[in-house]
């Protein structure tokens, strides 16, 4: 199966994991990791990935052999050239997005699309770094990606309804469901989810109920498969925060403050999953 070539910027937990469904539906994919260390470690971690989907029964080993196959991973930024669609999933600070999207627009070829996996900064803000705005939107992935269903496509002011329909394609092609949203700080996932897990986090700050009460109420009443506080873990308290941030200061909203509790956590480095110790305790990794 050969669906073309794509490549991802970025190997954290969403850069590994966009390339692992876009390797497990047919794609060629170039992986740019920051250093030459990184090179092991991403391969590990997307490795890893695919054991899980085997372990689930989603997957067989071959198969597996024949995905790694088509993975190259570099350390040179220029190696996105010659790839149909270039996504950008770096950390979310704005400045090192804008730079690493204007290297990528360098050196991609002409005809590439190029995405930002931007969870909150708007693509107007982003957009003059990438040289040609209308081959450039948002395409919002969810984490664990190769199992979450979702893409929110970000529609930025100037981009082109070619870049968008290339987006939507690579989006259904990988069994995921597209759905269009304008520009707008936090876009709609965002503004609605934080808005979700700071409440819940203020509830336990307040001590309205504690964190497996709270946790329960919203898997058992809304049928979430994880409660707000477990997920907040699972994001990452400083991330969280991050995203909240970036939304208050875009929008200037009190509802995006993040809680002091969450402020206070992330600043003593309990940042859930990751550092073992957030609203839960978690065995190190
Ligand atoms: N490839 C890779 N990993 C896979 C996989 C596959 N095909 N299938 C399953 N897995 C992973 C799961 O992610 C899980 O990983 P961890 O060990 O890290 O938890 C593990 O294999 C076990 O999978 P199960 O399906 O057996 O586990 P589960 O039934 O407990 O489901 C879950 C795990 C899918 C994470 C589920 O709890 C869930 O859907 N949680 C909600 C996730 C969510 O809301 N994500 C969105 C976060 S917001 C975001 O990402 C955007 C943002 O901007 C903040």
């Amino acid at each position: 199966m050969m669906a073309g070539r794509i490549a991802v910027v970025g190997a954290g937990t969403m850069g590994c994991g966009i390339a692992q469904a876009a390797l497990g539906t047919g794609y060629e994919v170039t992986l740019i990791v920051h250093s030459e260390k990184g090179v092991n470690e991403a391969r590990e971690r997307i490795a890893t990935g695919f054991e899980k989907a085997i372990a689930k029964g989603a997957m067989t080993s071959e198969k597996k052999e024949e995905c790694m196959k088509r993975l190259k991973i570099s350390w040179d930024i220029k190696d996105v050239n010659g790839a149909e669609i270039i996504i950008e999933a770096v950390p979310e600070e704005p400045n090192t997005k804008k730079d690493v999207l204007s290297s990528i627009g360098r050196s991609a070829g002409q005809n590439a699309i190029i995405a930002t996996n931007t969870s909150s900064i708007s693509i107007a803000a982003l957009s003059p770094s990438v040289g040609n705005p209308g081959r450039f939107l948002g395409m919002h992935f969810f984490n664990p990606v190769p199992v979450m269903k979702l893409v929110e496509l970000v529609r930025g002011k100037e981009t082109s309804d070619a870049a968008m329909d290339i987006a939507k394609a690579f989006a259904s092609g990988m069994g995921k469901v597209a759905v269009e949203v304008k520009d707008s700080p936090g876009f709609v996932s965002n503004r609605i989810l934080m808005v979700f897990i700071n409440e819940a986090i203020t509830a336990l700050e307040e001590g309205i109920s504690g964190r497996e009460a709270i946790d329960t109420i919203a898997k058992l009443g809304f049928n979430h498969p994880m409660g707000p506080l477990e997920l907040a873990d699972y994001i990452g308290l400083d991330v969280c925060r991050d995203i909240m941030e970036s939304i208050y200061e875009q929008t200037g909203d009190a509802k995006f403050k993040p809680a002091k509790l969450l402020v206070d956590m992330v600043g003593m480095g309990n940042l859930g999953r990751k550092s073992g110790k957030g609203f839960y305790e978690y065995k190190p990794r």
